[in-house]
Protein backbone atom coordinates (compact mmCIF):
# COMPACT_ATOMS: atom_id res chain seq x y z
CA UNK A 1 0.00 0.00 0.00
CA UNK A 2 2.52 2.53 0.92
CA UNK A 3 4.63 1.64 -2.24
CA UNK A 4 1.58 2.44 -4.00
CA UNK A 5 0.78 5.65 -2.77
CA UNK A 6 4.83 6.28 -2.84
CA UNK A 7 4.42 5.72 -6.60
CA UNK A 8 1.35 7.19 -7.35
CA UNK A 9 2.86 10.27 -6.00
CA UNK A 10 5.74 9.63 -8.36
CA UNK A 11 3.96 9.78 -11.30
CA UNK A 12 2.13 12.99 -10.38
CA UNK A 13 4.85 14.48 -10.25
CA UNK A 14 6.59 13.56 -13.58
CA UNK A 15 3.43 14.47 -15.08
CA UNK A 16 3.35 17.54 -13.20
CA UNK A 17 7.00 18.26 -14.28
CA UNK A 18 5.87 17.39 -17.72
CA UNK A 19 3.14 19.77 -18.23
CA UNK A 20 4.95 22.68 -16.88
CA UNK A 21 8.11 22.33 -19.18
CA UNK A 22 5.40 21.96 -22.10
CA UNK A 23 3.97 24.84 -20.63
CA UNK A 24 6.67 26.95 -20.40
CA UNK A 25 7.95 26.26 -24.11
CA UNK A 26 5.40 26.83 -25.62
CA UNK A 27 5.13 30.21 -24.16
CA UNK A 28 8.72 30.58 -25.19
CA UNK A 29 6.94 30.20 -29.34
CA UNK A 30 4.02 31.61 -29.96
CA UNK A 31 1.43 30.15 -32.52
CA UNK A 32 0.93 33.61 -34.12
CA UNK A 33 3.77 35.98 -34.69
CA UNK A 34 1.91 39.31 -34.05
CA UNK A 35 -1.27 40.26 -32.74
CA UNK A 36 -3.34 43.30 -33.01
CA UNK A 37 -5.85 44.61 -30.80
CA UNK A 38 -8.73 47.14 -31.60
CA UNK A 39 -11.45 48.16 -28.91
CA UNK A 40 -13.37 49.95 -25.88
CA UNK A 41 -12.32 49.74 -22.24
CA UNK A 42 -13.14 45.94 -22.19
CA UNK A 43 -9.67 45.43 -23.75
CA UNK A 44 -7.91 48.73 -23.18
CA UNK A 45 -4.91 47.94 -21.31
CA UNK A 46 -3.39 52.29 -20.72
CA UNK A 47 -3.78 54.15 -23.79
CA UNK A 48 -6.43 56.11 -22.11
CA UNK A 49 -4.20 57.13 -19.18
CA UNK A 50 -2.27 60.59 -20.63
CA UNK A 51 -5.41 61.86 -22.51
CA UNK A 52 -7.96 64.16 -20.54
CA UNK A 53 -11.31 61.42 -20.18
CA UNK A 54 -13.37 60.38 -17.56
CA UNK A 55 -13.27 57.17 -19.10
CA UNK A 56 -9.64 55.96 -17.37
CA UNK A 57 -8.70 53.02 -15.02
CA UNK A 58 -5.35 54.36 -13.96
CA UNK A 59 -6.21 54.38 -10.08
CA UNK A 60 -6.44 51.55 -7.13
CA UNK A 61 -8.19 49.33 -7.22
CA UNK A 62 -8.13 48.49 -10.79
CA UNK A 63 -5.81 46.24 -11.51
CA UNK A 64 -6.05 44.88 -8.13
CA UNK A 65 -5.27 41.47 -8.87
CA UNK A 66 -3.14 42.38 -11.60
CA UNK A 67 0.70 41.42 -10.92
CA UNK A 68 1.75 44.93 -12.18
CA UNK A 69 -1.21 46.29 -10.24
CA UNK A 70 -2.89 49.33 -11.81
CA UNK A 71 -2.10 49.72 -16.00
CA UNK A 72 -4.76 51.41 -16.79
CA UNK A 73 -7.01 48.32 -17.10
CA UNK A 74 -10.39 48.56 -16.94
CA UNK A 75 -10.95 45.49 -14.30
CA UNK A 76 -8.99 43.62 -11.46
CA UNK A 77 -6.83 41.55 -12.98
CA UNK A 78 -6.24 40.33 -16.76
CA UNK A 79 -8.27 41.56 -19.75
CA UNK A 80 -9.83 39.15 -22.09
CA UNK A 81 -7.03 40.42 -24.75
CA UNK A 82 -4.62 39.49 -22.18
CA UNK A 83 -5.64 36.31 -21.36
CA UNK A 84 -6.05 35.28 -25.16
CA UNK A 85 -2.67 36.90 -25.74
CA UNK A 86 -1.58 33.87 -23.40
CA UNK A 87 -3.74 31.35 -24.81
CA UNK A 88 -1.51 32.14 -27.85
CA UNK A 89 1.55 31.55 -26.31
CA UNK A 90 3.18 35.23 -26.22
CA UNK A 91 5.08 35.40 -23.49
CA UNK A 92 4.32 39.15 -22.60
CA UNK A 93 0.96 41.08 -22.74
CA UNK A 94 -0.13 42.82 -26.06
CA UNK A 95 1.59 46.43 -25.17
CA UNK A 96 -0.91 49.37 -25.58
CA UNK A 97 0.16 51.51 -28.48
CA UNK A 98 0.81 54.50 -27.02
CA UNK A 99 3.87 53.15 -25.41
CA UNK A 100 5.35 51.05 -28.37
CA UNK A 101 7.40 51.91 -30.57
CA UNK A 102 9.71 50.34 -33.45
CA UNK A 103 10.83 46.88 -34.03
CA UNK A 104 8.52 45.98 -30.94
CA UNK A 105 5.57 46.24 -33.00
CA UNK A 106 6.37 43.28 -35.00
CA UNK A 107 4.96 41.63 -31.93
CA UNK A 108 1.69 43.33 -31.74
CA UNK A 109 0.25 46.34 -30.57
CA UNK A 110 -3.15 47.36 -28.33
CA UNK A 111 -5.13 50.47 -30.16
CA UNK A 112 -8.32 50.06 -28.21
CA UNK A 113 -9.18 53.11 -26.34
CA UNK A 114 -11.67 53.47 -23.46
CA UNK A 115 -15.25 55.20 -24.13
CA UNK A 116 -14.57 54.22 -28.14
CA UNK A 117 -16.87 53.29 -30.63
CA UNK A 118 -17.56 52.97 -34.07
CA UNK A 119 -18.71 56.04 -34.63
CA UNK A 120 -16.74 59.18 -33.83
CA UNK A 121 -18.75 61.23 -31.56
CA UNK A 122 -19.47 57.89 -29.69
CA UNK A 123 -18.13 58.66 -25.63
CA UNK A 124 -17.46 62.56 -26.61
CA UNK A 125 -19.79 62.72 -23.54
CA UNK A 126 -17.24 61.23 -21.10
CA UNK A 127 -14.19 63.06 -22.92
CA UNK A 128 -10.91 62.61 -25.41
CA UNK A 129 -10.74 59.14 -26.58
CA UNK A 130 -9.59 57.36 -29.68
CA UNK A 131 -12.50 56.29 -32.01
CA UNK A 132 -12.20 53.30 -34.07
CA UNK A 133 -11.51 55.27 -36.96
CA UNK A 134 -8.19 56.60 -35.37
CA UNK A 135 -7.04 53.38 -34.52
CA UNK A 136 -7.64 51.99 -37.73
CA UNK A 137 -5.18 54.76 -39.06
CA UNK A 138 -2.66 54.14 -35.96
CA UNK A 139 -2.58 50.76 -37.69
CA UNK A 140 -1.98 52.32 -40.85
CA UNK A 141 1.12 54.31 -39.01
CA UNK A 142 2.20 50.89 -37.81
CA UNK A 143 2.01 49.43 -41.14
CA UNK A 144 4.04 52.04 -42.60
CA UNK A 145 6.87 51.28 -39.81
CA UNK A 146 6.98 47.90 -40.39
CA UNK A 147 7.47 48.43 -44.16
CA UNK A 148 10.62 50.10 -43.34
CA UNK A 149 11.47 46.93 -40.86
CA UNK A 150 11.01 45.04 -44.17
CA UNK A 151 13.10 47.65 -46.23
CA UNK A 152 10.17 48.08 -48.09
CA UNK A 153 9.43 44.46 -49.73
CA UNK A 154 5.61 44.20 -49.78
CA UNK A 155 5.26 40.66 -50.57
CA UNK A 156 7.27 39.60 -47.19
CA UNK A 157 5.46 42.30 -45.57
CA UNK A 158 2.02 41.04 -46.66
CA UNK A 159 3.19 37.48 -46.02
CA UNK A 160 3.86 38.35 -42.38
CA UNK A 161 0.42 39.98 -41.25
CA UNK A 162 -1.27 37.46 -42.90
CA UNK A 163 -0.28 35.08 -40.15
CA UNK A 164 -1.33 37.62 -37.51
CA UNK A 165 -4.42 37.82 -35.19
CA UNK A 166 -6.72 40.68 -35.79
CA UNK A 167 -9.19 41.24 -32.69
CA UNK A 168 -11.87 44.00 -33.36
CA UNK A 169 -14.60 44.53 -30.86
CA UNK A 170 -16.53 47.43 -30.69
CA UNK A 171 -20.17 48.95 -30.29
CA UNK A 172 -21.00 48.88 -27.06
CA UNK A 173 -20.33 52.34 -26.50
CA UNK A 174 -22.40 53.04 -29.62
CA UNK A 175 -24.92 51.78 -27.70
CA UNK A 176 -24.58 53.10 -24.04
CA UNK A 177 -22.34 56.13 -24.64
CA UNK A 178 -24.57 57.26 -27.52
CA UNK A 179 -27.79 56.05 -28.95
CA UNK A 180 -29.34 55.24 -25.36
CA UNK A 181 -27.68 58.26 -23.68
CA UNK A 182 -30.76 60.72 -25.22
CA UNK A 183 -29.63 63.66 -23.25
CA UNK A 184 -26.34 63.63 -25.10
CA UNK A 185 -26.89 62.49 -28.49
CA UNK A 186 -29.22 62.88 -31.03
CA UNK A 187 -29.73 59.34 -32.75
CA UNK A 188 -32.48 58.06 -30.87
CA UNK A 189 -34.40 60.61 -32.36
CA UNK A 190 -32.98 60.44 -35.75
CA UNK A 191 -32.79 56.95 -36.09
CA UNK A 192 -35.07 53.54 -35.62
CA UNK A 193 -33.36 50.64 -33.87
CA UNK A 194 -32.26 48.74 -37.48
CA UNK A 195 -31.39 52.04 -39.39
CA UNK A 196 -29.00 52.62 -36.54
CA UNK A 197 -27.66 48.96 -36.40
CA UNK A 198 -27.31 49.70 -40.18
CA UNK A 199 -25.59 53.03 -40.28
CA UNK A 200 -23.11 51.57 -37.45
CA UNK A 201 -22.62 48.39 -39.63
CA UNK A 202 -22.07 50.71 -42.63
CA UNK A 203 -18.85 52.36 -41.40
CA UNK A 204 -17.86 49.01 -39.25
CA UNK A 205 -17.81 47.73 -42.83
CA UNK A 206 -15.33 50.36 -44.09
CA UNK A 207 -13.09 50.20 -41.20
CA UNK A 208 -12.23 46.25 -41.45
CA UNK A 209 -12.05 46.63 -44.88
CA UNK A 210 -9.68 49.36 -44.91
CA UNK A 211 -7.99 46.60 -42.10
CA UNK A 212 -7.55 44.22 -45.04
CA UNK A 213 -6.61 46.43 -47.28
CA UNK A 214 -3.89 46.95 -44.89
CA UNK A 215 -2.90 43.61 -44.42
CA UNK A 216 -4.95 42.01 -42.30
CA UNK A 217 -6.51 38.13 -42.83
CA UNK A 218 -7.68 36.37 -40.04
CA UNK A 219 -9.82 38.59 -37.71
CA UNK A 220 -11.76 37.93 -34.72
CA UNK A 221 -14.93 40.85 -34.76
CA UNK A 222 -16.56 40.50 -31.35
CA UNK A 223 -20.49 41.10 -30.87
CA UNK A 224 -21.94 43.13 -28.10
CA UNK A 225 -22.59 41.60 -24.97
CA UNK A 226 -25.62 41.38 -22.66
CA UNK A 227 -25.44 45.07 -22.22
CA UNK A 228 -28.75 44.94 -21.02
CA UNK A 229 -28.23 43.19 -18.37
CA UNK A 230 -24.80 45.14 -16.57
CA UNK A 231 -25.22 46.54 -13.33
CA UNK A 232 -24.86 49.94 -14.63
CA UNK A 233 -28.62 49.30 -16.38
CA UNK A 234 -29.90 47.19 -13.83
CA UNK A 235 -29.77 50.39 -11.20
CA UNK A 236 -31.51 52.37 -13.51
CA UNK A 237 -34.12 49.91 -14.26
CA UNK A 238 -37.48 51.40 -11.84
CA UNK A 239 -38.66 48.97 -9.92
CA UNK A 240 -37.25 45.75 -10.17
CA UNK A 241 -33.35 45.68 -10.01
CA UNK A 242 -32.45 42.39 -11.17
CA UNK A 243 -34.69 42.93 -14.43
CA UNK A 244 -32.42 43.52 -17.82
CA UNK A 245 -33.40 46.15 -20.10
CA UNK A 246 -35.47 44.47 -22.56
CA UNK A 247 -35.24 46.81 -25.02
CA UNK A 248 -31.46 47.67 -25.13
CA UNK A 249 -31.12 43.94 -25.40
CA UNK A 250 -33.29 43.94 -28.42
CA UNK A 251 -31.65 46.55 -30.23
CA UNK A 252 -28.37 45.16 -29.56
CA UNK A 253 -29.40 41.60 -31.04
CA UNK A 254 -30.20 44.27 -34.36
CA UNK A 255 -26.59 44.77 -34.71
CA UNK A 256 -24.97 41.73 -33.58
CA UNK A 257 -27.26 39.69 -36.39
CA UNK A 258 -25.70 42.13 -38.77
CA UNK A 259 -22.41 41.83 -38.02
CA UNK A 260 -22.73 37.91 -38.23
CA UNK A 261 -24.06 38.34 -41.59
CA UNK A 262 -21.29 40.81 -42.74
CA UNK A 263 -18.60 38.19 -40.98
CA UNK A 264 -20.00 35.46 -43.12
CA UNK A 265 -19.97 38.23 -46.54
CA UNK A 266 -16.57 39.34 -45.64
CA UNK A 267 -15.74 35.49 -45.66
CA UNK A 268 -17.18 35.25 -49.26
CA UNK A 269 -15.53 37.96 -51.06
CA UNK A 270 -12.09 39.53 -49.17
CA UNK A 271 -9.70 36.79 -50.72
CA UNK A 272 -7.30 35.10 -48.15
CA UNK A 273 -9.75 36.62 -45.23
CA UNK A 274 -11.06 34.25 -42.27
CA UNK A 275 -13.20 36.29 -40.02
CA UNK A 276 -14.08 34.90 -37.03
CA UNK A 277 -17.60 35.92 -35.26
CA UNK A 278 -18.19 36.12 -31.38
CA UNK A 279 -21.20 35.75 -30.37
CA UNK A 280 -20.21 37.41 -26.81
CA UNK A 281 -24.35 38.68 -26.55
CA UNK A 282 -24.67 34.21 -25.90
CA UNK A 283 -21.06 33.92 -23.69
CA UNK A 284 -21.95 36.17 -21.71
CA UNK A 285 -25.16 35.23 -21.04
CA UNK A 286 -24.19 31.58 -20.81
CA UNK A 287 -22.15 32.91 -17.83
CA UNK A 288 -25.30 34.42 -15.86
CA UNK A 289 -27.36 31.64 -16.70
CA UNK A 290 -24.75 28.78 -15.68
CA UNK A 291 -23.36 31.50 -13.07
CA UNK A 292 -23.41 28.52 -10.18
CA UNK A 293 -21.73 25.92 -12.33
CA UNK A 294 -18.72 28.36 -12.93
CA UNK A 295 -18.65 29.68 -9.07
CA UNK A 296 -20.16 32.61 -8.93
CA UNK A 297 -22.13 33.98 -6.53
CA UNK A 298 -23.12 37.41 -7.50
CA UNK A 299 -24.02 38.27 -11.24
CA UNK A 300 -26.27 41.31 -11.00
CA UNK A 301 -23.93 44.03 -8.88
CA UNK A 302 -20.52 45.37 -9.54
CA UNK A 303 -17.93 43.99 -7.27
CA UNK A 304 -17.06 47.61 -6.89
CA UNK A 305 -19.19 50.46 -6.99
CA UNK A 306 -21.90 52.96 -5.96
CA UNK A 307 -25.13 52.60 -5.13
CA UNK A 308 -27.74 50.88 -6.69
CA UNK A 309 -26.35 47.41 -7.61
CA UNK A 310 -22.97 48.75 -7.38
CA UNK A 311 -23.60 50.23 -10.42
CA UNK A 312 -25.10 53.79 -10.30
CA UNK A 313 -21.66 55.07 -10.01
CA UNK A 314 -18.31 53.23 -11.29
CA UNK A 315 -15.67 52.40 -8.83
CA UNK A 316 -13.67 55.18 -7.75
CA UNK A 317 -10.69 55.86 -6.80
CA UNK A 318 -8.89 53.91 -3.83
CA UNK A 319 -12.60 52.10 -2.75
CA UNK A 320 -12.68 49.28 -1.05
CA UNK A 321 -13.84 46.32 -3.68
CA UNK A 322 -15.53 42.96 -2.86
CA UNK A 323 -13.21 40.39 -0.66
CA UNK A 324 -13.89 37.55 -3.15
CA UNK A 325 -13.54 38.89 -6.74
CA UNK A 326 -13.62 35.46 -7.96
CA UNK A 327 -17.63 35.53 -6.90
CA UNK A 328 -18.96 38.20 -8.88
CA UNK A 329 -19.26 38.88 -12.75
CA UNK A 330 -18.56 41.78 -13.12
CA UNK A 331 -15.65 44.14 -11.48
CA UNK A 332 -17.78 47.33 -12.06
CA UNK A 333 -20.51 49.02 -13.74
CA UNK A 334 -19.79 48.00 -16.86
CA UNK A 335 -16.85 45.37 -16.56
CA UNK A 336 -16.35 41.48 -15.90
CA UNK A 337 -14.18 40.42 -13.35
CA UNK A 338 -10.73 38.74 -14.31
CA UNK A 339 -12.73 35.21 -13.58
CA UNK A 340 -15.67 36.35 -16.16
CA UNK A 341 -12.71 37.60 -18.77
CA UNK A 342 -10.59 33.17 -18.55
CA UNK A 343 -13.86 31.96 -19.32
CA UNK A 344 -14.72 34.30 -21.90
CA UNK A 345 -11.43 33.79 -23.83
CA UNK A 346 -11.37 29.77 -23.07
CA UNK A 347 -14.75 29.94 -24.62
CA UNK A 348 -13.95 31.72 -27.61
CA UNK A 349 -10.80 30.03 -28.03
CA UNK A 350 -11.30 25.85 -27.48
CA UNK A 351 -15.25 26.20 -28.27
CA UNK A 352 -16.80 23.36 -30.49
CA UNK A 353 -19.74 25.45 -30.51
CA UNK A 354 -20.77 27.38 -33.27
CA UNK A 355 -23.17 29.64 -30.97
CA UNK A 356 -20.28 30.97 -29.80
CA UNK A 357 -17.20 31.35 -32.00
CA UNK A 358 -18.43 31.20 -36.12
CA UNK A 359 -17.32 29.60 -38.37
CA UNK A 360 -14.52 28.45 -36.41
CA UNK A 361 -12.95 28.88 -33.28
CA UNK A 362 -9.70 30.81 -32.53
CA UNK A 363 -7.48 27.36 -31.86
CA UNK A 364 -8.82 26.64 -35.64
CA UNK A 365 -8.30 30.69 -36.87
CA UNK A 366 -4.75 30.12 -35.45
CA UNK A 367 -4.46 27.11 -37.59
CA UNK A 368 -5.64 27.65 -41.06
C1 LIG B 1 4.11 48.85 -51.29
O1 LIG B 1 2.79 49.21 -50.90
C2 LIG B 1 2.62 50.58 -50.69
C3 LIG B 1 1.21 50.81 -50.12
O2 LIG B 1 0.26 50.10 -50.83
C4 LIG B 1 2.86 51.36 -51.97
O3 LIG B 1 2.72 52.73 -51.73
C5 LIG B 1 4.26 51.05 -52.46
O4 LIG B 1 4.46 51.67 -53.71
C6 LIG B 1 4.51 49.56 -52.58
N1 LIG B 1 5.90 49.32 -52.85
C7 LIG B 1 6.31 48.55 -53.86
C8 LIG B 1 7.79 48.39 -53.99
O5 LIG B 1 5.54 48.01 -54.63
C1 LIG C 1 -37.65 41.02 -10.15
O1 LIG C 1 -37.31 40.31 -11.34
C2 LIG C 1 -36.82 39.01 -11.11
C3 LIG C 1 -36.32 38.43 -12.44
O2 LIG C 1 -37.16 38.76 -13.49
C4 LIG C 1 -37.92 38.17 -10.44
O3 LIG C 1 -37.45 36.86 -10.20
C5 LIG C 1 -38.32 38.85 -9.13
O4 LIG C 1 -39.41 38.15 -8.55
C6 LIG C 1 -38.70 40.31 -9.35
N1 LIG C 1 -38.89 40.98 -8.06
C7 LIG C 1 -39.86 41.85 -7.84
C8 LIG C 1 -39.85 42.49 -6.49
O5 LIG C 1 -40.70 42.13 -8.67
C1 LIG D 1 -32.63 40.31 -22.56
O1 LIG D 1 -33.18 40.50 -21.31
C2 LIG D 1 -34.29 39.70 -21.05
C3 LIG D 1 -35.04 40.18 -19.86
O2 LIG D 1 -34.29 40.17 -18.69
C4 LIG D 1 -33.78 38.30 -20.91
O3 LIG D 1 -34.75 37.41 -20.40
C5 LIG D 1 -33.38 37.86 -22.28
O4 LIG D 1 -32.73 36.61 -22.24
C6 LIG D 1 -32.49 38.86 -22.97
N1 LIG D 1 -32.81 38.80 -24.35
C7 LIG D 1 -32.38 37.83 -25.13
C8 LIG D 1 -33.00 37.81 -26.48
O5 LIG D 1 -31.54 37.03 -24.81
Amino acid sequence: MGELIYEFFMLAYLCFFLLTTKTLSQQQEPQVPCFYIFGDSLVDNGNNNGILTLARANYMPYGVDFPQGTTGRFTNGRTYVDILAQLLGFPNYIPPYARVRGRALLRGANYASGAAGIRDETGNNLGDHMPLNQQVENFGRTVEVLRRLFRGNNYTLNAYLSKCIFYSGLGSNDYLNNYFMTDFYSTHSQYTPQAYANALLQDYCKQLSELYNLGARKVIVTAVGQIGCIPYQLARYDGNSSRCNEEINDTILLFNLGLKKLVIRFNKVLQGAKFVFLDSFESSKDLVVNAKTYGFEVVDKGCCGVGRNNGQITCLPLQQPCEDRSKYIFWDAFHPTEVANILLAKKSYYSKSKAFAYPINIQQLVAV
